[in-house]
């Protein structure tokens, strides 16, 4: 059976876990790079990494790779790669990209070079000079990074973050694939009681009710490859039934939300109704000061204000102190907290056993991670 390599590009620090991602749903020859993971697998992979990847950000397929030191060199480059396996004669394949460490430094000349030398290859195929571009989307993606180009084709549409269960404009939501990660450090047992003291729209209680239940993360929405003739709609619609048989819904599972603000509560409701998750998940008002970890063991995944676009840096600083207060009274519970406060374990009271750095966009971030009693 041919291989197909892909790339899937991941917020830095992410990286190990999307590669074990793609390990577990089978996906061969998986090497990390900053920021991006390949791989190669069939094309029941391509469609199962659209469906089951958590962490990673989009699935593109790597049409090759060569040296562009010019732009004859990109031109020839891209002419030879075989575009019109994917490209269908009326496809719509919008090139973007960018370049780095390189002789071609011009963005907006290398896509429209790009461009050009597809044409050029797919007149040779299709015998015509005139593209209408009105059928299926091929989103045609290039990264020059030190004089070498990567020609890919993005299978995802909207990237992978993109669930279906959480609308725009919420304030101050944390990535769905950053939540996701943290949620995988923490290892939910199917009985685990999760909470989340600064739930805002409930991003982490979902992700972790999401991973605890093995729910396909994309299985609700669509993706651009659905409409291509060589990733046939049956082999999608055999991947997302397979996917459905796999998730556990009979499980102990319980999360707890809870938020200062009122309208959090109930927005972060609605967005776990629309993951399939509200049977499993509380959520309620409540100040951390009021925070009571009335059971033996339990874990706490959150993500408390940074003083970024919530309260001001010395009111987050304050409030990791409370944090530490409040939660350290009690043996047998385990925390994981992302913040950018450089000086949070100070704050917060405890040495993490362990801290992971990751950037929640372009913010450095940790993940602070309390699992030893
Ligand atoms: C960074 S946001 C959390 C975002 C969330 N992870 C999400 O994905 O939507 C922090 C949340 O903490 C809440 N908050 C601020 N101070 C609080 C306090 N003292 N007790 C409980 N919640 C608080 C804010 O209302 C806000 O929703």
């Amino acid at each position: 059976m041919k291989m197909i390599k892909c790339c899937v590009p991941c917020l830095f620090g992410l990286e190990s876990l999307v590669a074990q991602e793609l390990k577990n749903i089978g996906a061969q020859a998986v090497q990390t790079e900053n920021g991006r993971v390949f791989f190669e697998g069939t094309k029941e992979t391509v469609i199962d990494a659209n469906l089951w990847l958590r962490t990673g950000q989009r699935v593109e397929i790597v049409l090759g790779e060569f040296p562009a030191r010019s732009f004859e060199e990109l031109f020839e480059g891209v002419r030879k790669l075989p575009w019109e396996e994917w490209i269908e004669e009326d496809g719509r394949f919008p090139v973007k990209g960018h370049a780095l460490n390189s002789k071609l430094h011009s963005v907006p000349d290398c896509q429209s070079i790009v461009k050009k030398a597809i044409v050029r290859r797919l007149e040779g195929h299709y015998k015509r000079s005139v593209f209408s571009e009105r059928g299926a989307l091929f989103s045609v993606r290039f990264s020059i990074f030190k004089d070498r180009a990567v020609l890919m084709l993005d299978t995802s549409g909207n990237a992978l973050h993109k669930r279906g269960y959480r609308p725009a404009a919420q304030p101050a939501p944390l990535r769905e694939t950053l939540a996701a990660a943290m949620a995988m450090l923490a290892r939910p047992y199917p009985d685990t009681m999760l909470y989340d003291p600064f739930c805002g729209s409930g991003t982490l209680l979902i992700e972790g009710a999401m991973l605890a239940r093995n729910m396909a993360p994309g299985i609700g929405r669509g993706f651009s490859a659905e409409n291509w003739q060589s990733l046939p709609r049956e082999l999608w619609q055999e991947r997302r039934k397979a996917a459905r048989s796999q998730a556990k819904k009979d499980i102990e599972f319980r999360g707890f939300g809870f938020d200062i603000d009122p309208k959090m509560a109930a927005i972060a409701l609605d967005n776990a109704k629309r993951a399939g998750v509200a049977d499993c998940l509380t959520f309620a008002v409540r100040d951390v000061k009021e925070f009571i970890l009335d059971t033996p063991r339990g874990m706490v995944v959150t993500n408390p204000p940074y003083g970024e676009r919530l309260l001001d840096v010395e009111q987050a600083r304050q409030l990791y102190k409370v944090m530490g207060k409040v939660f350290l009274k009690q043996a047998g519970w385990r925390y994981f907290i992302i913040a950018p406060e450089k000086e949070f374990e100070k704050l917060f009271g405890r040495p993490a056993d362990k801290r992971r750095k990751v950037y929640n966009g372009t913010l450095e971030c940790n993940i602070y991670q309390y699992f030893r009693n």
